[in-house]
C-alpha cells in the first residue's frame, strides 16, 4: 500500500485539496482508474460510484463509445471560435437536445458549466426584458435552500446564508423565498399547505419587490445537494406558473443537476407537463463528466427579440467548443440508445424500495426522498421527532468517510451550515444494474451502522 501522505507533505504545489483542509491532514486516496460505476485508487482499493460524483458521471467511467467520439473529433478539429465559424458537431447537439427537451425550448447556448449557464440564463433573460421595453425588471427571485453555482452572479440567486455572509458584500444578493422542504414543515403546516405557503410567499415578495422590476424566478425543479433531492407537490408546480404569468415574470428551471435524463425524464420538468419553464439550463449529467460543460435552453420568443435588439452580449472563450459538443453529443446518443432514462426510473424504484427497507431498519435514516435516480436521504438523532444530529458532529462529513472506507463513494457535504437539516445524495450513474443497486444499498447499510455505533444513545 502507498501512503497517501499529509496535505502540506509537498513544499509547492501538492493537490488542490491543500486550500480545503489543514497541513498535516490526510491525503485523498488517488485516483488510478474508473470503469462503469467502479473507481480504484492507486493502491488498487475498488469504491462504487454512488453518486456519479457531485452528480456527473451519468454513463459512469470509460465509457468507449464516448473516448471514441472525443478522439475523432479531437483529430479534426479540438476548438474553433464560433465568432469566426460553425460547427457541425454544435448543431448536430442543438438539434438532439432541443428535440428532447420538447415544444418552447427552441434554441441552445452550451457553455462550460453549471454556474456559466445560471449566468447566461440570468444575462438572455435582462437582454430580454430591455429587448421588449421593460428595462426595470432587474431582480431575480431564488428560493432558500437552493445552489446555482459559486460563481457571484450564479451566488446572488443562490439561497445559503452561509456563502452570503461571506460573498454578499461582493455582489447584489437576490431576495429569496422559502423552498418548499417536504420533511421539516412548520408547525400546523401539511406537505401541501407548507407548499402552498411558499408559492404564495413568492406572490408576495413580487408584489413587495414591485411587480414591473422582476425579471425571473429561478428554481431547481427537484432539489440538488442544497435541499436533498427535495420534490414539491405537483400543485406548486402549477401554483409557481400561473403566479409568473401574472407578473411577467419568467420562470427558469436550473436542471443543471436533474436534467439530462437523471429523474427518469430527459428534464425533470417533464414530470409535469402542464407547466413549461421559459428557460431550462443543464450541465452535469449533459456531458456526464466526460468534458466540462453545460447549456441553456431558451425559446425562439426570448432569443429572437434578443437578437433584434443587436444580439446576446455574453460568450466565453471555449463556450460551444467543437470537442465538448462533440462528447456531449455521444453522451446523449448513448443514453438514448441503451435507455438509461428508462433505467433510470426503473433503477430508481429498486433504490427507493432498498432505502426505505435500510431507512425502516436504521434508527437515523429519517427520510428517503428524491425522483429516478436523484435520491438523497437525510440523517436524524431521532426519527419520532426529526430532531437533527448535533451539527459538531457534521454528519454528511462521516458518513461520506466511513462509507468511502466501505468501498462506498458518496456526495456528502453539508450544505447552508447544516441550517436545514444533513444528508447525503445517493445519485448513482444511470448505467446501474439491480444487483449493482442493491450492493450499493448493502455498501450503505455497513456505513450506517458503523456511523451508528459511533453516536451516543440520546
Ligand atoms: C442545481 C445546480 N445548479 C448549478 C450548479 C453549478 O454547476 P457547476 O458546479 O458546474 O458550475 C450546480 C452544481 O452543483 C447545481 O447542482
Amino acid at each position: 500500500m502507498t501512503d497517501p501522505g499529509r496535505i502540506g507533505d509537498t513544499p509547492q504545489g501538492g493537490p488542490v485539496q491543500s486550500f480545503y483542509v489543514p497541513k498535516g491532514t490526510e491525503r485523498r486516496p488517488a485516483i488510478a482508474r474508473g470503469e462503469g460505476i467502479y473507481l480504484w485508487d492507486v493502491n488498487g482499493r475498488r469504491y462504487l460510484d454512488a453518486s456519479s460524483g457531485p452528480v456527473v458521471s451519468n454513463l459512469g467511467h470509460g465509457n468507449r463509445r464516448v473516448l471514441e467520439a472525443m478522439r475523432t473529433q479531437a483529430e479534426a478539429v479540438t476548438f474553433a471560435y464560433p465568432g469566426l465559424f460553425e460547427s457541425d458537431a454544435n448543431v448536430a447537439l442543438a438539434d438532439l437536445v432541443c428535440k428532447l427537451a420538447g415544444p418552447g425550448l427552441d434554441r441552445a447556448f452550451f457553455v462550460s458549466g453549471g454556474s456559466e449557464a445560471t449566468e447566461a440564463a440570468i444575462k438572455l433573460a435582462r437582454q430580454y426584458a430591455l429587448a421588449i421595453g421593460q428595462p426595470a425588471r432587474v431582480t431575480v427571485i431564488g428560493r432558500e435552500p437552493s445552489y446555482h453555482g459559486a460563481t457571484l452572479g450564479a451566488l446572488a440567486v443562490t439561497g445559503d446564508h452561509h456563502a452570503e455572509e461571506i460573498f454578499g458584500p461582493l455582489m447584489r444578493a437576490m431576495p429569496k423565498v422559502p423552498a418548499p422542504l417536504s420533511y421539516r414543515v412548520p408547525p400546523g403546516h401539511t406537505v401541501e399547505s407548507y407548499a402552498e405557503a411558499c408559492a404564495r410567499a413568492l406572490e408576495d415578495e413580487i408584489v413587495r419587490q414591485g411587480p414591473d422590476t422582476v425579471l425571473a424566478f429561478i428554481m431547481e425543479p427537484v432539489g440538488g445537494l442544497a435541499s436533498g433531492a427535495m420534490v414539491a407537490p405537483a400543485s406548486y408546480y402549477d401554483a409557481v406558473r400561473a403566479i409568473c404569468d401574472r407578473h411577467g415574470v419568467l420562470l427558469i428551471y436550473d436542471e443543471v443537476m436533474s436534467g439530462a435524463g437523471r429523474t427518469g425524464t430527459f428534464l425533470a420538468a417533464d414530470h409535469w407537463p402542464a407547466v413549461r419553464p421559459d428557460l431550462v439550463t443543464l450541465a452535469k449529467g449533459l456531458a456526464a463528466g466526460y468534458t466540462p460543460f453545460g447549456a441553456v435552453l431558451a425559446p425562439d420568443r426570448i432569443v429572437d427579440p434578443v437578437v433584434g435588439a443587436g444580439g446576446f452580449l455574453h460568450g466565453h472563450t471555449y463556450f460551444t467548443n467543437p470537442l465538448s459538443c462533440a462528447i456531449a453529443h455521444a453522451v446523449v446518443s448513448e443514453m438514448l440508445d441503451r435507455d438509461l432514462i428508462g433505467n433510470a426510473a426503473r433503477m430508481g424504484r429498486r433504490l427507493r424500495a432498498g432505502l426505505d427497507a435500510l431507512a425502516a431498519r436504521s434508527r437515523i435514516i429519517g427520510d428517503v426522498r428524491g425522483l429516478g435516480l436523484l435520491m438523497a436521504i437525510e440523517l436524524v438523532a431521532d426519527k419520532a421527532t426529526r430532531r437533527m444530529l448535533p451539527p459538531a458532529l457534521i454528519a454528511p462529513a462521516r458518513l461520506g468517510a466511513l462509507a468511502l472506507q466501505e468501498g462506498l463513494a458518496l456526495y456528502s457535504r453539508r450544505t447552508s451550515g447544516g441550517k436545514f437539516g444533513d444528508w447525503v445524495m445517493i445519485t448513482p450513474p444511470l448505467i446501474i444494474d439491480a444487483a449493482q443497486v442493491d450492493e450499493l444499498v448493502g455498501l450503505l447499510d455497513r456505513a450506517i451502522t458503523r456511523f451508528e455505533r459511533e453516536l451516543p444513545r440520546a
